[in-house]
């Protein structure tokens, strides 16, 4: 007689829904994205980004507490910097006093099992926009690298848990793990953005931190030079394995929707945590469908963040943290 098995009894009603479910979301997986100004009583919303924030260091420590509050035990540091303090060479990402080596303190200040994350990148200090050093009409990498390995330093000596290499320059996870352990860091964790594609979706972000590739003789106005292909696979799990030989904790797939396909990939492939960025624009797509009434915004947040973390994601940057936590009690 046929049918032999009827699926559907698995789906009859929420409660044996719920006791078959394969993946939970749970604020454990989530790592909350920060954006940092100098100033005070500042909260700033970004204009491409609603209901998101750049905070100055009084009111990171209000934020903080929050986040810790409703079980998000992770944040990812970026720093909005004074544009008369970028150069070309990110002199100012070293500075033991600079704006991200004081966030730093602050949110381990405050709390101390907070972990603390913070991207290494030269682009928010660079008077180009661009994540390298710029010389003779390129983006150069091995001088880019040593200023990375130093400016990881600085954030380790400021407290930081993790740092987060975010620039896809060559050979810079050795290059960090070396700097680390020789001035005693070994617990210094490094999630290594590993496959990071050259992305449209990071658009948002860069209105965020004002770091958007400029005009500059000889260079494309993108990050195409570093930054992966969209178009290629192969290329994902090279780079992957590659950071895990240099000393990469954990690795990290970005975007996130769009590279499903690669995030189990690498899942399947790799024997480190896994986490996958659902970058800036992911989120303001959402959120502009939302005030057009075209999407339902919290149903549409669940399933996406459901299918990241079903796609093999360990951990979820996320700027939906906050709201996907508050919506799970
Ligand atoms: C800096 C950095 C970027 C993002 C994270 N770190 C921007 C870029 O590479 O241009 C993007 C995050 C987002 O869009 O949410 N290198």
């Amino acid at each position: 007689m046929y049918p032999l098995r009827r699926n559907r009894r698995l789906r009859t009603n929420e409660s044996i829904r719920s006791l078959v479910r394969e993946t939970i979301i749970s604020p454990n997986d989530f790592l909350v994205p920060l954006f940092i100004v100098e100033g005070k009583g500042i909260k700033q919303e970004i204009p491409s980004m609603p209901n998101y924030y750049r905070f100055s260091l009084d009111l990171l420590e209000h934020e903080v507490k929050e986040l810790w509050k409703l079980g998000l035990k992770s944040v990812l540091l970026f720093v909005k910097v004074p544009d008369n303090l970028k150069d070309n060479k990110g002199t100012e990402a070293t500075n033991p006093n600079g704006l991200m080596q004081r966030a730093i303190k602050t949110v381990k200040n405050i709390c101390p099992q907070m972990i603390v994350m913070t991207d290494v990148a030269l682009d928010p200090y660079s008077s180009f926009g661009h994540d390298g050093i710029i010389q003779n009409g390129k983006i150069i990498n091995d001088d880019t690298v040593d200023v990375l390995a130093e400016m990881s330093l600085s954030h380790a000596q400021a407290g930081a848990d993790f740092v987060a290499p975010s620039d896809m320059m060559d050979g810079r996870i050795l290059a960090i793990r070396e700097a680390l352990e020789d001035d005693g860091f070994v617990d210094t964790g490094i999630m290594s953005y590993s496959a990071k594609y050259a992305s449209a979706f990071y658009g948002p972000f860069r209105d965020a931190l004002d770091s958007a590739p400029a005009d500059v003789k000889d260079i494309p106005k993108d990050k195409k030079s570093y930054q992966m292909d969209y178009a290629n696979r192969f290329e994902a799990i090279r780079e992957t394995e590659m950071d895990i030989d240099e000393g990469a904790d954990i690795v990290m797939v970005k975007p996130g929707l769009c590279y499903l396909d690669i995030v189990r990939e690498i899942k399947n492939e790799v024997d480190v945590p896994v986490a996958v960025y659902q970058v800036s624009g992911e989120y303001s797509m959402l959120k502009a469908a939302a005030e057009k009434g075209w999407l339902d915004h919290d149903a549409i947040m669940m399933e996406q963040i459901t299918a990241i973390k079903r796609a093999g994601a360990d951990v979820i940057a996320s700027y939906f943290a906050k709201d996907v936590v508050k919506l799970l009690y």
